[in-house]
């Protein structure tokens, strides 16, 4: 048997339930029902992490098994383990610094941590403290002067991958926000003053850090807007319609590594093939945006068994990842990478700057142990241990 690698994390919250456990009795109610909600009913968001349970992977024991490797290749960088920290906006609502923290610990591990325009680090200072490795999110501007500005910017940091999101043409209708307030615009109203200050620990880190803002987004902003102009300003700043047109002029301008946020159809898949794009991230924005679609599981099993997609780009996924043996089963249905959004949060929150640390930590471990039973040395192996 292979020696095993030490994975060393606290052992009081050995799974991504017992980190939200823990983070939600720490994180104020509208911040916490911010990160955790879908959208309409959330059936999308239900269907995201239980259609995991159909997909049955097996083991081969009388094969002699090597060394496990967890790295992969992926645009010209071998990353020490298979999986990545999902764009979140507003990060530092749910935990004070928490894009620092996530940048900090997935630059440690050789991980990607993906930026979002609308989190609340700037892009220089997430380069900064991810040594130039963090990827990064664009929500779609409206006018091409703030496009370009951006991507000078993360040309000017060395940023290696640029991820545009395509899937928020509107804003997803989600009963959680409309209730707190914490819609767009974001509102404080009583109720949310009275919940932050059940959470202290959050409450002081707050104010240690500041109250959070959309620090990348500071430049085009005029000075002192209240949360309302906030609001106005960020629908007027960013479109979410991208079509292909857009998409071109950035793949023009752009000559690193573009991959398409929120694919999910045959029908985007060829429209990203025909713009030239390097790869795709399978995702329903965590079920946030269409409760009527189908699982991000679902749509990858889908657009991962055509050659013609597979031989062009590379097809990653996130939306409902909640364990290692749930990264294995994407990965045995033929994905290229997995990120995830909502466990690397409910690490933060729950244990503050060990969070990210512990939350990678967490995943390669059970990833390991899943690799480890189903005998298979190599990430791409896994695929041959699906049940079809
Ligand atoms: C609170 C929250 C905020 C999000 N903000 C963004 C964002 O700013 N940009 C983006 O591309 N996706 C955003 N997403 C979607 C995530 O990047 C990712 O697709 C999703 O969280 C994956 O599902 P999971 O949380 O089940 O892993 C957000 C998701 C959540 C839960």
């Amino acid at each position: 048997m292979s020696t095993k690698p030490i994975y060393k994390y606290n052992s009081r919250y050995p799974s991504v339930a017992d980190l939200k456990k823990k983070a939600k009795s720490r994180i104020p109610k509208f911040a916490f029902d911010y990160l955790e909600g879908g959208c309409n009913e959330e059936l999308n968001l239900y269907r995201n992490e239980n259609d995991f349970d159909n997909i049955l992977l097996k083991p081969q024991y009388l094969r002699v098994g090597k060394d496990i490797d967890m790295s992969v290749d992926l645009f010209g960088h071998k990353y020490s383990a298979p999986f990545g920290i999902s764009p979140i906006g507003l990060q530092g609502l749910m935990w004070p610094n928490a894009p620092e923290i996530l940048a900090k610990a997935a630059a440690k591990h050789d991980i990607p941590y993906t930026l979002s325009t609308v989190s609340t680090s700037s892009i220089e200072r997430i380069a900064e403290v991810s040594e130039g490795k963090a990827w990064f999110q664009l929500y779609h501007p409206t006018e091409d002067r703030l496009r370009d500005d951006i991507l000078n910017r993360l040309k000017a940091v060395e940023c290696p991958v640029l991820v545009v999101l395509v899937d928020v043409p509107s804003f997803g209708l989600r009963y959680r926000e409309i209730k707190s307030g914490l819609s767009m615009p974001p509102k404080m109203n009583i109720s949310n003053i009275f919940q932050a200050m059940t959470r202290p620990t959050w409450g002081i880190k707050t104010l240690q850090h500041g109250i959070p803002s959309f620090a990348t987004l500071k430049p085009y902003m005029e000075k002192g807007l209240d949360l309302s102009q906030l609001g106005q300003f960020m629908n007027k700043t960013f479109t979410g319609k991208v079509n292909m047109e857009k998409v071109k002029a950035i793949r023009d301008i752009w000559t690193g590594p573009l991959v398409l946020k929120g694919i999910a159809t045959e029908e985007d898949m060829q429209a990203a093939i025909e713009l030239g794009v390097d790869g795709v991230i399978v995702s329903n924005h965590g079920g946030r945006q269409i409760d009527a679609g189908e699982s991000s599981i679902v749509s990858l099993q889908k657009l991962t068994s055509n050659p013609n997609y597979t031989s062009k780009l590379k097809i990653m996924m996130d939306g409902g990842i909640r364990s290692g043996v749930d990264l294995a089963r994407a990965y045995a249905v033929g994905s290229d990478f997995n990120f995830m959004g909502r466990p690397f949060m409910y690490g933060v929150g729950a244990l503050d700057t060990e969070g990210g640390d512990h939350t990678i930590t967490m995943f390669k471990a059970q990833l390991y142990q899943i690799m480890q039973q189903l005998t298979v040395d190599n990430i791409q192996q896994l695929q041959e241990r699906l049940i079809k």
